[in-house]
């Protein structure tokens, strides 16, 4: 058995060790906002935080997971996750939608140790997520508008 914390819940699963931690999320959690696309770590869709980072959780065991504080997009709260689902409306940075998900994780994680980036900071943060839409630009502007929110709201931060 395994042990497992998603999104603050405890876990125990009959599964293979060596099983991939996307397919344990999406397959027997029903997890299913975090996206199956590559499965060879290369294009961030399925990214998750792992005790607040992001991760490939397609390039993860199970049993690599357990004992970690899991994140997926169904368990994303606070006020970062809030500025950047508003900027992303705001910004019209979804297209086809499907590696939203794995946006979103990537640029919570970047936001939450860097409140201000630049675009080099977001291109290199964000690069392990690919956009088959290419819409990297409207994805860059929404990052910025969230960062722009959360810093007025909380000035000097
Ligand atoms: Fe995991 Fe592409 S599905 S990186």
């Amino acid at each position: 058995m395994i042990s497992l914390n998603v999104n603050g819940k405890d876990f125990q699963l009959d599964v293979d060790p060596d099983t991939p931690l996307l397919w344990v999320i999406r397959e027997h959690l029903g997890l299913t906002g975090t996206k199956y696309s590559c499965g060879i770590g290369e294009c961030g869709a399925c990214t998750v935080h792992m005790d607040g980072e992001p991760v490939a959780s397609c390039t993860i065991s199970v049993k690599d997971a357990a004992m970690k504080n899991i994140t997926t997009i169904e368990g994303l709260t606070g006020p970062v996750a809030k500025a950047l689902h508003n900027a992303w409306t705001e910004e019209d940075a979804v297209q086809c939608g499907y590696c939203q998900p794995g946006q979103i994780m990537t640029a919570t994680a970047l936001l939450k140790s860097n409140p201000d980036p630049s675009d080099k900071d977001i291109n290199q943060a964000m690069s392990g997520v690919l956009c088959r839409c290419g819409a990297y630009s409207e994805i860059r502007r929404a990052i910025h508008r969230a960062s722009k929110g959360i810093r007025h709201e909380r000035p000097g931060s």
